[in-house]
Parts: structure tokens; C-alpha cells; sequence
């Protein structure tokens, strides 16, 4: 029984395996979609300043999408605690400050959400620290520079955002003059399929956990990838680099990379990405032009 068990689990990995190569030996070359592309956002036209609502909804977009903040604020895995549930973080942040161990500078709502944004590790929510820091260093990167790089009017949204869902006043100041524009239209902008590597990994949030070929800057919540090209291919038995590759990033957890946690990756991005970004993906980790 345990052994039937054993070779069918191996021949469902298998065959998965199989049709996301076969696809992508078919497809790769005519760069078609595994998912057909939603139509484009209609875009507002924002002129002069931005209304409240305004704000809060580029805030509620920039959370979702550019922020990358779902990749871990999100009910799978729960790596991180789950900001936009109830009141969310806004209805809990007076709670924070006041918690004992609580170091960091913040006075009020705005100024925890911010602190927390820009400076991670001022207070680490217990249990979701770095493991073995005693939850002294959190695994948040900074989202107003690095990997994220988010402008002080995008955090500024996303306080807006929080704040309203809690029921609060928005305590932060609307973009007007050039800003609004500006802000608006960076959101506005729709999605489009990454031309080079660097551009698929950026699209995807892999450089928020990840240190990948081509970007100086990226997270350490993953492994490492810029090493990758020499280990794939002995990762696993019987198991082409290649085939590893795409393995890892349309189901995460058929393998743990040792010294690393399951269920941290998301497990959604064969949904998302492109046949023709998922070349430029694997050939980039591959060490291949
Ligand atoms: C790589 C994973 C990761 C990403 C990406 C990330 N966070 Fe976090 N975040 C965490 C973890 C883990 C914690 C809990 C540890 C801590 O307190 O720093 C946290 C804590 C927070 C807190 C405090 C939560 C509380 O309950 O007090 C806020 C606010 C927050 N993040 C906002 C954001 C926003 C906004 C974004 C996107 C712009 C974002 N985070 C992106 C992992 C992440
Ligand atoms: C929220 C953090 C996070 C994001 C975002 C993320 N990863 Fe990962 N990734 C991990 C973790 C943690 C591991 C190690 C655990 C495992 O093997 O599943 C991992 C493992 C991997 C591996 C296996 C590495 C090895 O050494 O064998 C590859 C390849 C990979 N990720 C590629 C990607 C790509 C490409 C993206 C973007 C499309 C991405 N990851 C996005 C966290 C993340």
C-alpha cells in the first residue's frame, strides 16, 4: 500500500511536471499566455487633485498589485498577519503602541503603519520575526526603497486605505498639483507582458524574497538565485535543471529548499505568469542569455 502510494504521488508530480514542460517546449517560442491577459483598467482621468475616494482606491490598488504586499500579507501560508481583514491593521495599531515591548517611535495610527512600512524592524508582531532572532529583525523589507520602491505618495495612499477601512479619518495629505497626475497615472498603467528577465522578476514580486541574476537589490525571504544555474540540475534525481526550475515556481512546495519554510512562496504564479516570461525566467536562472 505505502509503496503504491509513493510511485502514484511520484507520477502526479511526474506528469505535472510533464505537461507545464511539454507546454513549454509547444508554446514557449509564440509567447502565448498560459492565462488570457484581463482587458486594461479603465482609467480615470485625474487632473488637478485627488478626492479622498480617490486615494483610497489608488491605495487599495497599490496594496493589491505594485506594493507586492499580498505576496505575503495573505490568508495562504500566513507568513505575515493578515492587514485588510475587519478594521485591519489601522483598527489594531493604538493596541501595538501601547503592547509593552513595543520600541519604536509612533504616536499615532499614521505614524505606526508608516514606521511599519519604512522601518520593519522598529516592532516585530510576535511569532513573525526572523527565525532564530527572537523576533527582533523582521522579514519585511523596507517598502520605501529597495526592491519595492515605493514613493511617499504611495505609502501615503495605503495609510489612506487602511485608515478608511477601520472607519478612521484619513489623516494624510491628498496629492494635488503635479503629484495627483503623476500618481495616478503610475497606477493606471496596465499590465504588460516583461520583455527581459530582470523586468518578469520585478513584475513578480521574486525580488521582494529573492537575490536574482540582474538585480542588485532583492530579499532574503527565498533563497538565494543567483547560484542557482550550478544546483539545479542536481537538485533533484532524474530532474533536468530546466525542468527543476519551472517545477519551483508553478508549485513551490514539490520541493524545500533545505534551511528554507513550505508555503512561504506563492503557489499561484503558473496562473499569472506568461509563457513567454516564464522563458525568460528559467533561461535567466539558467545562467542562459
Ligand atoms: C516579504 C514579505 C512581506 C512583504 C512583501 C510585505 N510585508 Fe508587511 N510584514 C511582513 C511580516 C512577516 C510582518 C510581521 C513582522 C513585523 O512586524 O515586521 C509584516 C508586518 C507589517 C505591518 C504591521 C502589521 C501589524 O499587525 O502590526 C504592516 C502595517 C505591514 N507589514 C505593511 C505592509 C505593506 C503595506 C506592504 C506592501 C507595501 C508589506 N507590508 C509588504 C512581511 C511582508
Ligand atoms: C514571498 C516570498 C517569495 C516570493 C515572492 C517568491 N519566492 Fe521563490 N522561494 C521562496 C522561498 C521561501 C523558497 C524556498 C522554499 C521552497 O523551496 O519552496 C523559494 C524557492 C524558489 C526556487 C527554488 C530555489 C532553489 O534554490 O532550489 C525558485 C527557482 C524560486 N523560488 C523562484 C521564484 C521566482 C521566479 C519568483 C517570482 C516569479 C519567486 N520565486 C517568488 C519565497 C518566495
Amino acid at each position: 500500500m505505502e509503496g503504491n502510494k509513493g510511485s502514484s504521488e511520484l507520477g502526479r508530480i511526474l506528469g505535472f511536471g510533464l505537461l507545464i514542460i511539454l507546454a513549454f517546449a509547444g508554446y514557449a517560442k509564440f509567447g502565448i499566455p498560459l492565462v488570457i491577459p484581463e482587458p486594461p483598467p479603465h482609467e480615470e482621468k485625474i487632473t488637478g487633485a485627488m478626492t479622498k475616494d480617490q486615494f483610497i482606491a489608488m491605495g487599495e490598488k497599490i496594496f493589491n498589485g505594485k506594493g507586492t504586499c499580498t505576496l505575503c500579507h495573505s490568508k495562504v501560508g500566513g507568513r505575515a498577519p493578515i492587514l485588510d481583514e475587519g478594521t485591519g491593521v489601522a483598527g489594531r495599531a493604538m493596541e501595538r503602541i501601547k503592547d509593552p515591548l513595543y520600541k519604536g517611535k509612533a504616536k499615532t495610527v499614521e505614524e505606526y503603519i508608516r514606521e511599519s512600512e519604512e522601518d520593519p524592524s522598529a516592532y516585530v508582531v510576535a511569532g513573525y520575526g526572523k527565525p532564530g532572532t527572537n523576533d527582533t529583525v523582521s522579514p519585511m523589507p523596507a517598502t520605501n526603497k529597495g526592491a519595492i520602491g515605493l514613493s511617499e505618495v504611495e505609502i501615503n495612499s495605503l495609510i489612506a486605505f487602511f485608515e478608511h477601512m477601520a472607519g478612521q479619518d484619513v489623516t494624510v495629505p491628498l496629492p494635488t498639483g503635479e503629484a495627483a497626475p503623476a500618481a495616478a497615472s503610475a497606477e493606471a498603467a496596465p499590465p504588460k507582458p516583461a520583455a527581459t528577465a530582470v523586468e518578469a522578476f520585478n513584475k513578480y514580486g521574486c525580488v521582494t524574497c529573492h537575490v536574482v541574476p540582474g538585480v542588485a537589490e532583492g530579499g532574503d525571504m527565498g533563497p538565494n538565485l543567483t547560484k542557482l544555474a550550478k544546483e539545479a540540475d542536481s537538485r533533484k534525481k532524474g530532474m533536468t535543471g530546466q525542468a527543476y526550475i519551472i517545477e519551483s515556481i508553478s508549485t513551490p512546495n514539490a520541493y524545500v529548499v533545505k534551511g528554507f519554510e513550505p508555503d512561504i512562496m506563492p503557489s499561484d504564479f503558473a496562473q499569472k505568469i506568461t509563457m513567454s516570461e516564464m522563458n525568460l525566467i528559467v533561461n535567466a536562472l539558467l545562467g542562459k542569455k
